[in-house]
């Protein structure tokens, strides 16, 4: 791989779309792609394509096409670590829950080492194999297993103290659900992420559809 430019927001938020697209065209078993042929499937041009790989060497394009092969084991270095990432659960009610049942994240390589409440009722119990412990044990149990990602299903009132205490513990990235964007003092990387943001806005589309028809 060529030395790193510096990727822009709007690339790299393109990269898992990519992936999600090689691991489709490896599962179809496709071997080899032009970037006009993916640009068709991704609705994006050609030429858009040719120059978000460029930031990473190209993938190496040959004669007619990309390796799909490599196309998808440099997407996935790219992204992902070999080793994985730890990840832990703060918050273990209707959507903590949720996510723990959620198998593709251990597909893709983020292993649920750990979930924290702060009800008693729901302390010692399991969820997908992975126990329940309580939030008074979060820094020690961080010290112990290095964890990489936090994902935050807590009521919106605690969210920004448990962040702190957990980026304040070594946690590497928060993944936040709290309706709020986060933001701390601390320079770690945050991905807010809000499920009705994206409803609202198929709402909006369908009123536009709708008012054109
Ligand atoms: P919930 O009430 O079912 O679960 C919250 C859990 O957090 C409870 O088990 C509670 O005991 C625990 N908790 C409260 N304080 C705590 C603390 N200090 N330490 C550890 N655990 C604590 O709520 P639900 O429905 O699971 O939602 C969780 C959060 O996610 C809310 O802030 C909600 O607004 C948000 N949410 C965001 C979505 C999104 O798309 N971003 C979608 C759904 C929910």
């Amino acid at each position: 791989m060529q030395a790193k430019k510096r990727l822009s927001e709007a690339v790299m938020r393109r990269l898992p779309r990519y992936l999600r697209y090689f691991t489709e065209l490896k599962e179809n078993g496709i071997t080899k792609i032009s970037s006009s042929e993916l640009g068709e499937k991704m609705g994006m041009t050609a030429s858009q394509i040719r120059q978000d790989f460029s930031y990473f060497g190209g993938f190496g394009q040959q004669g007619y096409g990309y390796s799909v092969e490599v196309l998808y084991d440099s997407m996935k270095r790219i992204l992902l670590k070999e080793q994985g990432f730890t990840v832990i659960i703060i918050g273990a009610g209707n959507l903590g829950t949720a996510l723990a049942k959620y198998n593709n994240f251990h597909k893709r390589g983020f292993d649920i080492i750990g979930i924290f409440d702060i009800n008693p009722k729901l302390i010692g119990k399991t969820i997908n194999g992975t126990e329940i412990m309580s939030i008074d044990r979060l820094e020690d149990f961080i010290a112990q297993h290095e964890t990489d990602i936090a994902i935050l299903s807590l009521p919106r009132s605690e969210t920004k103290a448990i962040a702190a205490r957990v980026a304040n513990a070594g946690v590497k990235g928060l993944f936040n659900f709290s309706p709020m964007d986060l933001k701390l003092p601390h320079e770690i990387p945050i991905e807010n992420v809000h499920l009705s943001d994206s409803l609202m806005v198929l709402g909006y589309k369908i009123k536009n559809f709708q008012e054109e028809k």
